[in-house]
């Protein structure tokens, strides 16, 4: 019986986190693979996100590796060739074309399909971290809640193997005393007459409770689990009506957050920008690298009929809370990929970070406050001076009332 629901607990803390092993791939294979994708194809592709190219995720299961290996070398070759696959992809990706590869082996892009097989185990959450350091207290605190879960269990099995080892030995003693009967004094031998009787400790009221707590906070402890990620839109990416690239404009082109965020340094909100920004450019600039005219043309439209986008809201944090950019961007100097990953490094916006509570609070904990140039902490930063830095929480940022209204 307790075997039963410690399996059943078993399966319960994961929160999906495990994660398929790789199906016997060369280590060594798969790192040259990942050097040469990050030297050839990370312009244009991702594992798990379309970028230019459609993601490669699954890739193995559609393609062969020797279509994939002519593609690579020559797409146009093998789209002229008349292709149905190869025509069709070719124009669902709006003509794009992929640049040839003729000089990479046959080996080296085995390699790269198992670097992108590798990755698929993995899972999308690691691609969002993988290409730079931000922080990444939300998987780490995901960890915390799987070794809890294990060290629960751990603590429930060594309990039990307590208390085998208890009966155990109690027998081998009365058994030891009763021999020496003789000996004991009556008092003595009324206590090891006594009966132990497995049954009925089983049938006791004390261990039925004792059963009975543990299961009780075993499914709380689930539900608590499960409650947590409820509302946690973390990876959230919806496709938005112009296809706005972040990559392009942030990244290739390095047009400022600022520039069309306009309310980062100033206020609670960052602002979507207005088609008026867009038109600064977009009155001259009219075709793109992806959409020829058809994506800017959305653009013009839109502008000329004066219909506002209607952009679908990536970040959402509840009416509960309380959270402005200036504070964070300006005061506390915190850079935005931080808490929203490499924007501009993302064709289509997604939300890097949880947005929870836990999230908030944690980085309060753990971030110093920002005291250059800012007379305000001068007073305070000396005082506090011999006991290290300054972090937020000690400011009041786990306060309550800071965060809700
Ligand atoms: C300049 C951008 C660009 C680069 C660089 C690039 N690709 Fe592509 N790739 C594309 C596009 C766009 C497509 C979609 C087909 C098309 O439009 O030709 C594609 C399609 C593919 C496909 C077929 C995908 C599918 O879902 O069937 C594979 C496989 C592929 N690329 C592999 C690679 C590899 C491997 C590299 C690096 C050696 C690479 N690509 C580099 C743009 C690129
Ligand atoms: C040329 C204008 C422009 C620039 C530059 C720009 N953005 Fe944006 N940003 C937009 C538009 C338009 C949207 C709404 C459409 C979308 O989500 O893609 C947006 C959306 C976002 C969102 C998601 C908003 C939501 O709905 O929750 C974030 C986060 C963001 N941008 C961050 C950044 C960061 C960080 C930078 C700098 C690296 C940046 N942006 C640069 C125009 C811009
Ligand atoms: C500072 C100048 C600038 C601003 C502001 C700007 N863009 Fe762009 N945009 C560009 C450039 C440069 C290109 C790429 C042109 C090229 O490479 O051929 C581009 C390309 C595009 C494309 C085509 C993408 C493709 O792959 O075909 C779209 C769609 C687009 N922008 C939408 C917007 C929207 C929406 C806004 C306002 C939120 C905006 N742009 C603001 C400079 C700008
Ligand atoms: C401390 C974390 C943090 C930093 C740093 C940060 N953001 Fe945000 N951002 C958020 C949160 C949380 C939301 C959701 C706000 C809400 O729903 O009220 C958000 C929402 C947004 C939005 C959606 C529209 C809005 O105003 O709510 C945009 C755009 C945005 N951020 C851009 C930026 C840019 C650009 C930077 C850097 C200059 C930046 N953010 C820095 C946490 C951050
Ligand atoms: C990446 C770290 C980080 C994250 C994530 C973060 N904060 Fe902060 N927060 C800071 C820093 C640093 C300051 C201190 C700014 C200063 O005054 O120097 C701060 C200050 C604040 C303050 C003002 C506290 C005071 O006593 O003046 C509020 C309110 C606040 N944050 C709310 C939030 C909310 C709500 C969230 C989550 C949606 C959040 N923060 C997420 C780093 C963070
Ligand atoms: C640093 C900012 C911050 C502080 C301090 C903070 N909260 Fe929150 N709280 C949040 C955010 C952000 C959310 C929304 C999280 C979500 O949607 O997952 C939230 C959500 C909640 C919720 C609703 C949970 C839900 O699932 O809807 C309650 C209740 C709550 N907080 C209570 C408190 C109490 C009580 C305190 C003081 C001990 C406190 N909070 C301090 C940021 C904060």
């Amino acid at each position: 019986m307790l075997l039963l629901f410690l399996s059943l607990f078993v399966s319960l803390p994961s929160n999906g986190q495990e994660k398929p092993a790789a199906a016997g791939a060369d280590p060594e294979k798969v790192a040259e693979g990942a050097k040469l994708f990050e030297a050839n194809c990370k312009a244009c592709h991702a594992v798990h996100d379309v970028v230019v190219g459609p993601a490669l995720k699954g890739i193995t299961k559609r393609r062969q590796i020797g279509w994939i290996v002519n593609f690579v070398h020559n797409s146009q070759k093998v789209i002229a060739s008349g292709d149905p696959y190869a025509v069709e992809l070719y124009n669902k990706f709006g003509k794009a074309e992929m640049k040839s590869f003729p000089e990479l082996s046959e080996d080296q892009i085995k390699n790269i399909v198992a670097y992108v097989v590798e990755e698929e185990g993995k899972g999308p959450a690691k691609k969002a971290t993988a290409g730079e350091e931000t922080t990444t207290t939300t998987e780490a605190s995901n960890d915390e809640g799987g070794y809890s879960g294990i060290i629960l269990i751990l603590i429930i099995i060594v309990l039990v193997l307590v208390l085998v080892m208890l009966v155990v030995f109690l027998s081998v003693l009365k058994r030891y005393l009763k021999d020496k009967e003789e000996k004991l004094t009556e008092a003595d031998q009324e206590i090891v007459n006594q009966k132990f009787d497995v049954i009925k400790v089983i049938k006791s009221k004390g261990f039925l409770s004792i059963v009975g707590i543990i299961f009780v906070a075993l499914a709380l402890r689930a539900c608590w689990n499960n409650m947590l990620y409820v509302g946690v839109d973390q990876g959230y990416a919806p496709i938005q009506p112009i296809p706005f690239s972040h990559k392009l404009h942030a990244g290739q082109y390095k047009i400022d957050c600022n520039y069309c965020h306009t309310g980062v340094t100033k206020g609670k909100q960052a602002n979507i920008p207005s088609l008026n920004i867009c038109m600064n450019c977009h009155t001259h600039i009219k075709s793109g690298p992806r959409f020829g005219q058809d994506g800017i043309a959305k653009v013009v439209d839109a502008y000329n009929s004066n219909k506002p986008v209607k952009w679908v809201r990536v970040h959402n944090l509840p009416d509960l809370a309380y959270f402005n950019h200036a504070q964070h961007v300006q005061v506390g100097g915190i850079e935005c990929k931080t808490c929203h990953g490499q924007i501009d490094t993302m064709e289509v916006v997604r939300q890097h970070s949880p947005l929870t509570m836990g999230w908030c609070i944690n980085c309060h904990r753990e971030t110093a406050v920002n005291g250059k140039d800012n007379a305000y902490y001068d007073k305070l930063m000396e005082l506090h001076s011999k006991k290290g830095p300054l972090k937020v929480a000690e400011i009041g940022g786990l306060e309550c009332s800071k965060c809700h209204y």
